[in-house]
């Protein structure tokens, strides 16, 4: 077995017996105008972790509902999501609040950046509501603006950016975090296709050398390769198309515009 392969066997050995967070038979219906929206129907996963999952689907197939329950952000019509084999149903908003502020990051397919402040500003203020200490604050947030390439932009507000530049300002700001779970809807959609390798290339890192587990949604197929698992989301049920085993776990992140 080659290094590469080695790694992932190990990283499964390990993850199989230990998810993070579980789906089970998770279904999520809208009423709307009396007409009944199956947005998700049946989805069991299992997101291991050091797992790097891509979900993979056309656009209103259910991938944003999904990765919102698996948030915690949005709960199941039926079903249920297990957060470290709780199920966070059942979870008090002091526990919610917890698991968002450093457990769980979201990189939102609109961004949700706070307009009035900067792009630093904006990455450091989840550290600094979570406790993390100035200093720390500070190193983090001017490394993570160096990987995605924008330290040059640190002083622009959101509307001064270029909607892609926007993007790898809210990825930077999950990344800071260190969250043990990464859930980012579209985090490519604005990119062009050497930054959105790239970012896919740095969640490949992360899963890899950092044990932490990444689901994206995605459209865009070249960027599979460097997930473990990639499902298909088809009218808001899932299939497990591919599991990486020519992933390169090796692949190096190179920062973008370097
Ligand atoms: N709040 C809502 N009320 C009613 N229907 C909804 C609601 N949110 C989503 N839907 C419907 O549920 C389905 C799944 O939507 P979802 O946003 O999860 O798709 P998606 O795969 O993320 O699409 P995209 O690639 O365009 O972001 C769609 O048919 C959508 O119209
Ligand atoms: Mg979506």
């Amino acid at each position: 077995m080659s290094q590469a392969t080695d790694q992932l066997a190990e990283r499964d050995s390990r993850g199989a017996t230990d998810p993070i967070i579980q789906a089970i038979d998770v279904t999520r219906e809208y009423q709307l105008s009396g007409e009944m929206v199956h947005a998700v129907q049946s989805v069991t996963l299992d997101v291991n972790r050091g797992e790097f999952i891509t979900l993979v689907g056309r656009s209103g197939s259910g991938k944003t509902t999904l990765l919102n329950m698996l948030a915690g952000l949005d709960h199941p019509t039926s079903g249920r999501v297990l957060f470290e084999g709780d199920d966070m149903a059942n979870f008090s908003e002091k526990q919610f609040i917890g698991l968002r502020r450093h457990r769980i990051g979201v990189v939102f397919q609109s961004f949700a950046l706070l307009p009035l402040l900067s792009a630093y500003e904006n990455v450091e203020l989840p550290m600094r509501i979570a406790g993390i200490g100035a200093s720390e604050r500070s190193k983090r947030t001017n490394e993570v603006l160096d990987i995605v390439g924008l330290s040059r932009r640190a002083k622009h507000r959101p509307y001064e950016l270029s909607g892609g530049e926007q993007q790898r300002i809210s990825i930077a700001r999950a990344v800071a975090m260190r969250p043990n779970v990464i859930l980012a809807d579209e985090p490519t959609g604005e990119l062009d296709s050497v930054n959105a390798a790239e970012i896919f290339g740095l969640f490949r890192q992360m899963a890899s050398d950092e044990d932490m587990s990444i689901v994206a949604t995605t459209h865009d197929r070249t960027l599979l390769d460097l997930a473990d698992k990639i499902y298909t989301v088809h009218n808001g049920q899932i299939e497990l198309s591919e599991v990486g085993e020519n992933i390169d776990a090796h692949a190096q992140f190179r920062r973008p515009d370097a």
